[in-house]
């Protein structure tokens, strides 16, 4: 699988860190939808699922976590913790969200509406398109 890490420009100065994300720019598609995962609970994991269309990008804000990728043909887990860092997840890839810190904060970058229709949630499912 390729390596779908972007490093986006941190713009430091002795006041702090700003990071900058652009349609078209460091993001590779048109962002129609913005959510976060926080609060998550003790051992819990998150995603279990493919789109069939949509692409996303992930961005740990805060804390850390580790999201797993299954295009079918590998698995390959990526480990989260700097804003600064995004995980282009695109369409048709298996997605696993484990080892959520207690402060972590997973914003998530989407090329479309929630659309429940475009979710694989059956992994057999995946396995068969
Ligand atoms: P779900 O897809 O189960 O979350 P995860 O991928 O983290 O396991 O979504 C949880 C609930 O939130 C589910 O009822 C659908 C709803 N939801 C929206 O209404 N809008 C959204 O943009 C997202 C991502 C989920």
């Amino acid at each position: 699988m390729k390596n779908n890490l972007l490093n986006f420009i941190d713009i430091n100065d002795e006041r702090g860190s700003l990071v900058s994300l652009e349609a078209f720019k460091n993001i590779p598609f048109e962002i129609k939808r913005v959510y976060y995962i926080y609060n998550t609970k003790a051992d819990t994991a998150r995603g279990f699922h493919a789109h069939k269309d949509l692409k996303q990008v992930l961005i740990c804000v805060n804390g850390s976590c580790d999201v797993l990728l299954n295009d079918r043909r590998e698995k390959i887990t990526i480990h989260l913790n700097k804003p600064s860092q995004g995980l282009l997840v695109d369409k048709m890839i298996w997605h696993e969200m484990h080892n959520f810190s207690p402060d972590c904060i997973l914003m998530v970058l989407a090329s479309d509406y929630y659309d429940e229709q475009d979710y694989i949630r059956e992994y057999e499912e995946f396995l068969e398109r």
